[in-house]
């Protein structure tokens, strides 16, 4: 049962990724988990900045699992198609002006399209965090980001638990600001918070 909102955009939490992707130790095949990934706009915004950051022998070899409950989000992620309200942050923002220019193409409808070389890298498959098995383990990095709102506090410590089982050591776990209470936080014996200065809960598996 869906309870979250279904609404993303290209470069949202862009300070808290920027801070997540630099604390990756990046292997030579890199994986990392976008879970509840909506249509993609959120893992092909990590493939994006990846691209930036890593090696190109790394970014060939990078895959990004992108997961989430609702199954028709799939079909979006392979045409990689947006609207001006989803790519307006990475778009109109000066910092992000010349990311748009590299990796959109605007077709002839008005819609944007993320360029293959980005789209390559994501594969979709449906999965609720709260009841089914993760799609694979030993990942470098993941992020869950405003997914966990509706989620009671049982439920969350669970998935955190989930996480931590699948990430590698000293994996880093992505969720977004509003899990700033203590109950709502992953368990201190499992997570370290890293990245204080952002706004976003960043953290590293202990
Ligand atoms: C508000 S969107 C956030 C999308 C993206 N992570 C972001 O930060 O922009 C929440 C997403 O979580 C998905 N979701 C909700 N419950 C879920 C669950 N139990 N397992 C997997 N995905 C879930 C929804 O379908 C939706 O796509």
């Amino acid at each position: 049962m869906i309870r979250t909102g279904t609404v993303s955009y290209f470069f949202r939490d862009q300070k808290g990724l920027e801070c997540a992707l630099d604390s990756v130790d990046w292997s030579a095949n890199p994986k990392i988990w976008s879970a509840g990934c909506s249509a993609g706009q959120e893992p092909f915004t990590i493939a994006i900045m990846l691209a930036e950051r890593i090696t190109v022998w790394k970014f060939k070899n990078l895959r990004i699992f992108a997961t989430d409950i609702v199954e028709k989000f799939g079909q979006r992620i392979a045409t990689g198609t947006y609207k001006e309200t989803e790519v307006n942050a990475v778009k109109t923002n000066e910092e992000n002006e010349h990311l748009f220019k590299k990796y959109f193409e605007i077709l002839d409808d008005g819609r944007y399209e993320v360029i293959p070389e980005i789209r390559r890298k994501v594969v979709f498959a449906r999965n609720d965090v709260l009841v089914d098995e993760p799609i694979s383990d030993n990942f470098e990095m993941i992020s869950c980001k405003n997914v966990f709102e509706y989620f009671n506090i049982e439920e969350k410590q669970r998935v955190y638990r989930k996480f931590y089982d699948v990430l590698r050591p000293e994996g880093i776990l992505m969720i977004d600001p509003k899990q700033r209470n203590k109950e709502y936080e992953p368990p201190g014996n499992l997570f370290e918070r890293i990245c204080k200065d952002c706004v976003e809960r960043v953290y590293r598996k202990r």
